[in-house]
């Protein structure tokens, strides 16, 4: 059978990553398909002084990606370069000129995945993205193929390995976010400009393409309820320890009678639940469907292999359809129409809550708090405060019945007003067991 010719443009971890496995694993790829998958042109802007894998010889070397998409040779194009800017003209160029893509790209998919998936249905050409999201988990083809008999009702996840490694390092050594920040960037870990990972931006985006493909809704990343890691201290986990929990930067989309609730925000869930075992730079997504009920996935979230393995296998499955000249296309969304989705706000949402104050020390502060919940019909469950010497910033922790995300904004901004407070107290939601 005749061979499929590939263009990669973008040589940057994913696109390196990507042109190890397919020239290491050629025969077993090969074995596979019953027809060969070619890399015929390779490009980024400094591609002469590019280390490609030994032995790879592709026709085309060029800092020029135009010259990729109007190939005539090439069947695919992989767009591995990242960003909103280039990275959609070069989608927009190579649909125009009938060529797939298999795409690593969150940020863009998720501004505009449905509209590029529409323009590839028109060209009759087919997109794919597996590596958008958890990139070394096929969570794509889960949702896409694997579970899509079932109706998913929630799903949670854990989509960012940096803000979790941070998080995961606080836990394990008491170490505080800044001192951990610091050292992941020395690492390498997390960006000189952490902001997408820290504040809960990259989630977000992962969050838009996964709760589309699980609902059949077209989410805009400004639809999501986002909060970073910033101001989580070590004794918010010594805290979370005492009440059988721990703290992750949780990625949630539940249906609601009235529809969908979506957040990135940090949250208190039980050491029980599976999502609480994820530690360092994993990844992970836990779905529940009224049928199948609870379904987990567990995997490297990043890193040139583990996502050069979801390219490449979204390379195999374009090229198998290419061959068979399958005219129907699983859609990338797992719906061949995204409905429209009116955004629930985030304040209906109904959850217990971890409020940590940091105060100086007086008498009266409790009632005070107390008074404010009560103000608010919250029904206060606990109070922690584990002993400190400093009564200049003392942290105590007040947990409280579920109640809604409103009615807590009311009370915090009652409580901030309060004199005796260090800084603006902090609320997370405590997720029940998944
Ligand atoms: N890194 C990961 O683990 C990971 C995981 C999942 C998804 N992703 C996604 O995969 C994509 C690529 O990420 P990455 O980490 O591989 O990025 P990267 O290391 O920064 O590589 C980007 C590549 O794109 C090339 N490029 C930039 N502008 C170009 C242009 N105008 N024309 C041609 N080439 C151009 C760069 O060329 P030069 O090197 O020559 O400058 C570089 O080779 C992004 O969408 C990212 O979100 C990454």
């Amino acid at each position: 059978m005749q061979e499929v010719n590939i263009g990669v443009v973008g040589l940057g971890n994913v696109g390196l990553g990507a042109l190890t496995i397919l020239h290491d694993n050629a025969a077993q790829i090969e074995l596979k398909l019953g027809f060969r998958l070619n890399v015929t042109a390779v490009c980024s802007r400094g591609v002469a002084a590019k280390e490609l894998p030994p032995g790879l010889n592709p026709a085309l070397k060029t800092a020029n990606w135009r010259e990729v998409v109007s190939d005539p040779r090439i069947h695919i194009v992989a767009e591995l370069v990242g960003g909103t800017h280039v990275a959609r003209e070069i989608l927009e160029a190579a649909i125009a000129h009938g060529k797939s893509v298999v795409s690593a790209n969150k940020e863009l998919m998720a501004l505009c995945g449905a509209e590029l998936w529409d323009r590839a249905i028109a060209a009759r050409i087919n997109l794919a993205m597996e590596a958008s999201v958890c990139g070394g988990i096929p969570i794509h083809a889960v949702l896409r193929e694997g579970i899509s008999g079932d109706r998913v009702t929630a799903l949670a996840g854990i989509l960012n390995g940096t803000s979790n490694y941070i998080l995961t390092e606080i836990e394990r050594r008491g170490a505080s976010f800044s001192s951990v920040l610091e050292e992941a960037q020395q690492l390498g870990y997390a960006e000189a400009e952490p902001s997408a990972d820290v504040d809960g931006i990259d989630a977000r985006s992962k969050l838009a393409i996964l709760a589309a493909l699980a609902f059949g809704e077209k989410i805009t990343p400004s639809d999501i309820y986002c909060e970073g890691i910033r101001r989580i201290l070590p004794v918010d986990f010594e805290y979370a320890h005492q009440l059988k929990h721990t703290i992750r930067l949780i990625c949630s989309a539940r249906q609601t009678t009235d529809g969908l609730i979506l957040s990135v925000r940090p949250a208190l869930i039980p050491n029980s639940t599976i999502l609480a075992g994820v530690r360092g730079a994993y990844n992970a997504v836990w779905v529940r469907g009224r049928y199948g009920e609870d379904t987990f996935y567990y995997g490297r979230g990043a890193g040139s292999l583990p996502t050069g393995v979801a390219v490449v296998s979204d390379l195999m499955r374009v090229a198998r359809e290419i061959r068979s000249g399958s005219p129907e296309r699983v859609s990338p969304f797992a719906h061949e129409r995204l409905g429209v989705y009116k955004p629930i706000p985030i304040t209906t949402q109904k959850s217990a809550y971890y409020l940590r104050f940091r105060v100086e020390d007086r008498p009266g502060i409790i009632s005070k708090l107390a008074g404010v919940l009560a103000s608010q019909q919250i029904s206060l469950d606990a109070v922690l405060q584990i002993p400190s010497e400093n009564w200049r910033d003392l942290p105590f922790v007040i947990t409280v019945e579920p109640t809604t995300e409103q009615a807590i904004r009311d009370a915090l901004a009652e409580m901030s007003t309060q004199d005796f407070l260090v800084e603006p107290p902090l609320a997370m939601p405590m997720e029940k067991p998944l």
